[in-house]
């Protein structure tokens, strides 16, 4: 671990637009459409929303939220809603149902057909995990590539759903190539959850299916948050939650983007400071599902313009966060939460606990007034690394 950077570092962001305008792709229409697909996947269920009291009353803020992801279906974390929509969009285009509505029940009694479509995809864990079972659920295949390094728990969770699974040598940004040369060479479907010049349409459906979590936080409370504060690796999730509050005509929350510093590849691409999204080429860090140095094209356009302050913290917030989820403060409920899910709760805790980030946390407005949204995106994915940063020191 690198002791001499700092614990956590943050920036205003120097391309902040001064109009707010929501990405067309969000729009009450779209919102709607998905939630309708959502509620119509077998064991769909609303995730929890809980409001953390007892820590928000220790750190001086109005209110702190957690949608809690580990419940999101079996797979314990949110991807499934972005890969589960644009895996029904795919086939819906490609088997020429454009008249059909888009439900799980319309999609899935295709048949044989289905059987001949075969969607490809690189991840670090959760995705493919998604993918393997939405494909699953429809009735067609799912090949998956995951970097160097990724858990054999992680691949023989995909590999329990009936999908091709294997671990290349490669980092997570090589392995997103790969999968894509793959795709063209064998003709199957890539799905992949991040977009670049060329490659915009499904990473669109999928940022479009995380909208999701949102209305059943809209759903769930009718508490508007003053800030929304949202873990990313490649941006997807992210972009998505942000256009999912621009797009709303309430009052638009401090949009606050958290990475790790050894993957901070938003961060450094503002750094840098031409407009431009930058590859970063090395990635150390213990938050698996946050690990990717090359932004989405899509997901930086809307950062870039629309995001208010870009936070990075060491993976000590990251096992701090998963700690104090798991050993509440007074009556608070327990959340399990993975290292990438954790890590917002973390880096709020120490912003206002140690003086040291007072500056920090003047430039978030993190005040008595504040009432603070975060996702817990995943549960213990792999519960022998959880298990692990349960027991860690550092945190
Ligand atoms: C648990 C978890 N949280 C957050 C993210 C970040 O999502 P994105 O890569 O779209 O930024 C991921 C991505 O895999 C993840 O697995």
């Amino acid at each position: 671990m690198n002791t001499l950077k700092p614990i956590i570092e943050c920036i205003l962001n120097p391309f902040l637009s001064e109009v707010v305008e929501a990405p067309s792709f969000a729009n009450i229409d779209r919102i709607k459409e998905v939630e309708i697909f959502h509620k119509s996947l077998p064991g769909y269920q609303v995730t929890p929303l809980l409001k953390l009291g007892g820590l928000a009353a220790r750190l001086g803020i109005h209110t702190l939220m957690i949608k809690d992801e580990s419940q999101r279906f079996e797979l314990k974390a949110f991807k499934v809603l972005g890969a589960s929509y644009a895996i029904a969009k795919e086939i819906k285009q490609r088997l020429g149902l454009e008249n059909e509505e888009i439900t799980f029940e319309a999609i899935s009694s295709q048949g044989e057909a289905l059987k001949s479509l075969t969607f490809v995809t690189a991840t670090d864990g959760n995705h493919g995990r998604a993918v393997a079972w939405s494909t699953k659920q429809f009735g067609c295949n799912a090949v998956v590539f995951m970097p160097r390094g990724t858990s054999k728990f992680r691949l023989e969770a995909i590999q329990s759903y009936g999908a091709q699974a294997a671990i290349t040598d490669l980092n997570y940004d090589e392995t997103v190539i790969f999968a894509a040369q793959q795709a063209k060479k064998n003709n199957w479907i890539l799905l992949q959850d991040t977009s670049w010049e060329e490659y915009k349409t499904v990473p669109k459906h999928i940022m479009q299916g995380y909208f999701s979590l949102v209305s059943e936080f809209e759903h769930q409370t009718m508490m508007w948050p003053t800030h929304v504060l949202v873990q990313a690796g490649v941006g997807s999730f992210a972009a998505a939650i942000f256009s999912y509050f621009l797009a709303s005509p309430k009052p638009t929350p401090k949009l606050i983007l958290v990475e790790p510093a050894g993957a901070a590849c938003f961060f450094n691409s503002i750094e840098i400071g031409d407009g431009q999204p930058h590859l970063t080429k090395e990635l150390n860090t213990i938050m698996a599902g946050l690990s990717c140095g090359q932004p989405s094209l899509l997901a930086w356009e809307i950062i870039k313009l629309y995001c208010d302050a870009f936070v990075i913290c060491r993976d000590q917030i990251a096992i701090k966060g998963v700690q104090l989820l798991a050993s509440p403060v007074g009556d608070d409920a327990i959340v399990i939460s993975g290292e990438s899910g954790a890590v917002p709760v973390g880096l709020i805790d120490e912003i206002c606990s140690n003086q040291e980030h007072i500056a920090v946390k003047e430039r978030l407005k993190f005040d008595s007034t504040s009432k603070i949204l975060i996702c817990s995106t995943e549960g213990d994915t792999d519960p022998k690394v959880y298990n692990q940063i349960l027991e860690r020191e550092e945190g």
